[in-house]
């Protein structure tokens, strides 16, 4: 990958796909971080003289309605409070607005075009990185900037499609991302794999089991694999046709995977060989952080996805707080990687150094996947 930083951008129009795929509620956005993890590589290029044409998607549009629910103008007026430089918002995807004030953009300004994915509707254009698409796009810019990490798995005429056109680089996101995971994936480590369905998780256990000293289960995850042992799980759900998995894992891998021993059910504590098919269990118990600090004390970095419980609600937000606390305190190199554990984080307001935007992107990262776009940031 070539760095933004290779590039001469001073004078030129400078295309920089992002990922401002941010969470809205009632109009305003409830966690910006995606914003303001972009905004180092902004920041360079505005120093630097260049004039900025941003892209992004927004949800996912299917139909007209969704065009009403998605459009990016929420994201330009945010942005605008955050960088000390005009931001225009171009409330088309393509057309003789966008060209015009694209045409007038003076050094260190900025053009943030309206939501990619709206080329999705009627047509699936974006989506599908159709080639008319993307070489209009290209035809905006001198050079393409690659920083939205969290689409990087995406082959669509934004990410994909101008970086066939036009001399691309990696954004200073993309590049910290990369060297963040290849981190996680290729040093010793304890991995922390809680969140929902095991389905969504065996890529990443495959690729890093020999990697890991320790996987330490929770969450929704660690019931398939406590049923798979033979243990009542109560009224929790599995993935019935994973258990065959979780059962082999657990034979090879015995010495290495490490589960809940108690857990905090909708009554209280209760240990695991006592949970009855009535009880929800909703957290890990006291027990469980325990042994889990023991472990993580013994580790030099940690790999966390997923929470152990449902920490949203705050009676069960203790055990992945608790944790979360304790591997902080004792300063152990930890990469938080998917969006809950990311959540975690900024609710109980602990401020990791490595937060991986990604959300499907960084998993299928971890699962060894090669990304298409990624290989096209050669400058
Ligand atoms: C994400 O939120 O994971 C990225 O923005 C990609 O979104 P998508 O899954 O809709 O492509």
């Amino acid at each position: 990958m070539e760095s933004i930083k290779k590039c001469d951008v001073g004078g030129k129009k400078v295309i920089v796909r992002v990922d401002f795929n941010v969470p809205i509620e009632d109009g305003k956005i409830v966690d910006d971080t995606r914003i303001i993890s972009s905004l180092k590589t902004i920041n360079y290029l505005l120093e630097n003289g260049a004039k900025i044409i941003l892209l992004s998607h927004l949800g996912r549009v299917k139909s007209k309605e969704d065009k009403e629910k998605y459009s990016l103008e929420i994201v330009a007026k945010h942005l605008s409070s955050l960088v000390n430089a005009p931001v225009y918002f171009v409330p088309q995807t393509r057309g003789d607005i966008l060209e015009k004030t694209v045409e007038n953009l003076e050094d260190r300004e900025i053009v943030l075009v309206e939501n990619t994915r709206f080329e999705d509707y009627p047509k699936s254009l974006e989506s599908s990185c159709d080639e008319t698409l993307s070489k209009y796009w290209a035809s905006l810019g001198d050079i393409y900037v690659f920083d939205a990490f969290a689409t990087a798995h995406r082959c669509h005429a934004s990410t994909y499609g101008i970086s066939k056109y036009l001399k691309s680089y990696a954004g200073f996101l993309v590049e910290n991302e990369v060297n963040m995971l290849k981190k996680a994936i290729y040093q010793r480590k304890t991995m922390i794999l809680g969140g929902s369905k095991v389905e969504d998780k065996i890529g990443v256990i495959d690729n890093l089991i020999n990697t890991c000293d320790k996987i330490l289960l929770g969450g929704a995850m660690c019931f398939t694999f406590l049923k798979a042992k033979g243990y009542s799980i109560g009224k929790n759900a599995i993935a019935e046709d994973k258990i065959e998995y979780a059962k082999s894992l657990l034979e090879t891998q015995s010495s290495k995977i490490i589960l809940p021993i108690d857990f905090i059910s909708e009554n209280g504590v209760i240990e695991l060989e006592n949970i009855t098919d009535n009880d929800i269990l909703m957290d890990i118990g006291p027990k469980t952080i325990e042994r889990y600090k023991e472990v993580i004390f013994e580790s030099n970095l940690v790999l966390w996805n997923g929470p152990l419980g449902k920490y949203e609600d705050d009676k069960y937000e203790n055990g992945t707080k608790s944790l979360m606390k304790y591997i902080y305190n004792q300063s152990i190199v930890t990469i938080l990687a998917g969006g809950d554990i990311v959540a975690c984080s900024k609710k109980f307001k602990i401020n990791f150094k490595f937060i991986s935007t990604g959300g499907g992107a960084t998993l299928e990262y971890l699962e060894g996947k090669r990304f298409k776009t990624l290989d096209r940031l050669n400058g």
